[in-house]
């Protein structure tokens, strides 16, 4: 762990916008703890490895998010004050589902041939002990929009105001420097969307399409997107997150969607706005934007430190002080190894036989 007398290194949650992402959500499979254990305790080498190359233009980083459960089989000790399942809204006609995820690897770069060289790297070794249940590669699209065609991140925390809204303080003095994602993989409906007038998008989103600016207080309706996902705390203060959603989409089977992500300081500034998306308010019976946008997905992680996945807390079940070569022997079981047909670019290997 972190040494009490310097700050922890934050996950790279607050690194700029990049042209490319991968998300990649996965879960452990039984006996698959040690090796994911191992995997965890090397990204940080690893992402090195793939994106020095390509430093300074690359901007290579992966935020990894570990979910409530995999938690308690991955360590021992104290967890994250605020890390819970995603909790399922069942709106009167919109529905956030909640659905497996153990771990996130937010992959983000300006190319994605970086993203991908990464996340293979990461499936390699993480091999049979994990199951993919979501992988999306994400881009972006014309001025920052989204395949609704509105510039979508617009109003996120910048500078002090970001660190400030996404990373856990003294709150949780364990997991401070740390932070919260919750994930969910929408899907829209372009061909209803695209007979809509602007001016009714507009409405929906709460901005204006081409110029992206925020209607005024008498126009925007209660209902928007921006109308319920703008809240504020107790003290009046906005409650902000921290958004780095990317379109994605294939064509060919008529895909087109948006990949939320959201980071905040405690989930529950994130799902307060979706507790009002989904189940509505006074004044407004749910979001407009899932008439058009359909959740899939909707896990919820917590991002540790750059240092706590560089000296991992041990094992459950492991004595304190008693970490060493026997530790995966008390956890790993024979079906834990990395599979035989190894998926690895390779580029390691190349770069070693070229020189
Ligand atoms: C704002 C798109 C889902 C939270 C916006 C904006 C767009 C947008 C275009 C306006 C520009 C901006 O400030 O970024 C989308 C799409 C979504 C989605 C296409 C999925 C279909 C969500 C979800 C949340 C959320 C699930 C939170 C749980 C916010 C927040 C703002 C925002 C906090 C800024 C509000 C403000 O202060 O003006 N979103 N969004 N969005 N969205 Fe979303």
């Amino acid at each position: 762990m972190a040494d009490e007398t310097s700050a922890p290194t934050p996950p790279t949650v607050l690194c700029p916008l990049t042209s490319a992402a991968i998300f990649l959500v996965v879960t452990i499979d039984p006996g698959g703890e040690a090796v994911t254990r191992d995997v965890l305790s090397d990204l940080n080498s690893l992402q090195r490895s793939v994106g020095f190359r390509a430093e300074p233009e690359g901007r290579l980083s992966c935020v990894t998010g570990i979910g409530s459960e995999a938690w308690d089989r991955l360590f021992a000790g104290p967890r994250p004050a605020d890390l819970h399942p995603f909790r399922e809204l069942n709106g009167r006609v919109h529905r956030a589902v909640s659905t497996p995820g153990d771990l996130l690897f937010h992959i983000r770069a300006a190319r994605l041939d970086l993203c991908f060289a990464l996340a293979s790297e990461i499936m390699s070794r993480l091999g049979k002990a994990v199951t993919v249940r979501d992988e999306v590669h994400g881009f972006q699209y014309f001025d920052k929009r989204d395949l609704l065609g509105f510039v979508d991140g617009t109003e996120n925390p910048t500078g002090a105001a970001a660190s400030a809204a996404v990373l856990v303080g003294d709150e949780d003095r364990e997991f401070a420097g740390g932070s919260y994602a919750i994930v969910q993989k929408y899907v829209h409906d372009l061909a209803a969307w695209n007979t809509l007038p602007v001016e009714a998008q507009e409405k929906i989103v709460g901005r204006t399409k081409l110029s992206d600016i925020e209607l005024d207080d008498s126009t925007k309706p209660a209902d928007s997107h921006v109308a319920l996902t703008t809240i504020t705390g107790a003290d009046g203060t906005e409650r902000e997150i921290l958004r780095d959603n990317m379109p994605f989409g294939t064509v060919g089977r008529g895909e087109f969607g948006t990949y939320f992500i959201g980071y905040a300081r405690t989930p529950g500034v994130t799902e307060a706005m979706l507790e009002r998306m989904f189940l509505g308010t006074q004044d407004a019976a749910h979001d407009r934007i899932l008439d058009f946008s359909t959740p899939v997905t909707g896990c919820l992680f917590h991002v540790p430190t750059a240092d706590f996945l560089d000296d991992l807390p041990a094992p459950p079940g492991v004595r304190s002080g008693a970490l060493g070569a026997d530790v995966h022997t008390v956890v790993a079981k024979p079906e834990s190894q990395p599979r035989s047909s190894d998926t690895s670019l390779r580029i390691g290997s190349m770069k070693r036989s070229a020189s």
